[in-house]
């Protein structure tokens, strides 16, 4: 039997992902719910998006707590204690506060007592971003075990008098960890990729609370802290840059040699057109948007753990997963499994 390389042909260490975990909060909110918080209906919900109901924050819980719960799962999964890792990302766009970073929180909840740590945002993209940047760390050498975390409670900044956005999204926490393919022995990070198209980031944005328009009772007013979204631009986009980044991976493995598309949990229409557009089968998607909705950076970890679970990620084949958001934001993970 030979023993796989531990460099790649460029001559970067291997990196694989030892462990996945997520956690979502208890509280269920369903469409019948929302039928009764605006004008809407659990049909038009279903038809236009796949989503059936999504988890919400108890009233105290905050992200660095809900990302700890998905960290020690992941940690438990890959065998590493907390005082083992070098860095802590905590991919979010609604950390416990502005700073310090959320990531600091969570790695001193943890136990990451050697580790440093930074916040990430970039929205839905923030943990395919972050899994390319703890790659690239271990690829390098200046770390061995890196911790990347995507968590949101998007409930908080969510305007339930608008229902163009209050019925999509969701909170939850994911995350996983990455090392050495040598000491993780599965999930081999093949590279990825990051973009953006600049000049439509308030097609989906938060406007208020930062320094552009700081928070005073005019911004509190105007509902500046709510999300924001023009939905058909959105749809368009993240069809297009789907299907563009499937295609991509198509071109270069073929057909066959993918065992699992894991996109950001959007909407499941647009995950259909997106697989029409590149002509693959859609019992070739994990999907959990029903259950969910759309939980921004928290999206993709969920779903690979629950993809783990479910048999999906196969040994030996490729997962894909794509991702796209406020920024426009957009980027691809890929992994042998
Ligand atoms: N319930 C009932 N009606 C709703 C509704 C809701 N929750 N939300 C919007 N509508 C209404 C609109 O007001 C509009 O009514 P009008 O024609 O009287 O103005 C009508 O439904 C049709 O709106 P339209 O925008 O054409 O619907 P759509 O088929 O494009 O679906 C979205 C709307 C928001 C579901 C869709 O555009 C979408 O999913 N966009 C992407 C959003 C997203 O995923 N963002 C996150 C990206 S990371």
């Amino acid at each position: 039997m030979t023993t796989p390389p531990t460099q790649s042909p460029n001559g970067s260490r291997r990196v694989g992902i030892a462990g996945l975990g997520r956690y979502v909060p208890e509280r269920r909110l369903t469409n019948a719910d929302l039928e009764k918080i605006v004008d809407t209906s659990d049909e038009w919900i279903v038809q236009r998006t796949g989503i059936r109901e999504r988890r919400i924050a108890a009233p105290g819980e905050d992200t660095s707590g809900m990302a700890l719960r998905a960290a020690r799962q992941a940690l438990e999964d890959a065998r590493i204690n907390p005082e083992e890792l070098d860095l802590v990302i905590c991919a979010t766009v609604t950390g416990d506060q502005p700073f310090p970073a959320t990531s600091c929180r969570l790695g001193k909840d943890l136990g990451a007592t050697r580790a440093g740590g930074f916040d990430l945002g970039a929205a839905c993209s923030g943990f395919v971003f972050g899994s390319q940047v703890a790659a690239s760390f271990i690829q390098s050498g200046a770390c061995q075990k890196v911790l990347v975390v995507g968590a949101e409670i998007l409930s908080r900044i969510l305007d339930y008098t608008d229902r163009n956005t209050c019925v999509l999204f969701g909170d939850g926490a994911g995350a996983a960890v990455f090392t050495t393919l040598e000491r993780a022995g599965r999930g081999e990070f093949l590279g990825g990729s990051m973009g953006m198209d600049g000049g439509s980031e308030d097609i989906l944005a938060q406007p208020g609370g930062g320094s552009r328009f700081p928070a005073t009772h005019e911004t509190v007013e105007k509902r500046l802290h709510y999300m924001k979204m023009g939905g058909t631009k959105v749809f368009k986009f993240a069809v297009r840059v789907f299907a563009q980044m499937v295609q991509n991976v198509l071109d270069r493995y073929g057909r066959d040699d993918i065992g699992v598309i894991i996109p950001h949990q959007v909407n499941q229409r647009i995950i259909e057109s997106a697989m029409e557009t590149v002509g693959l089968p859609m019992d070739m998607v994990f999907s959990n948007i029903d259950r969910y909705g759309n939980t921004s950076a928290a999206s993709v970890p969920i779903a690979m753990r629950e993809a783990l679970e479910a048999g999906r990620l196969v040994p030996g084949k490729l997962a894909v997963m794509p991702a796209f958001g406020a920024g426009m934001a957009w980027g691809h993970l890929l992994v042998r499994w």
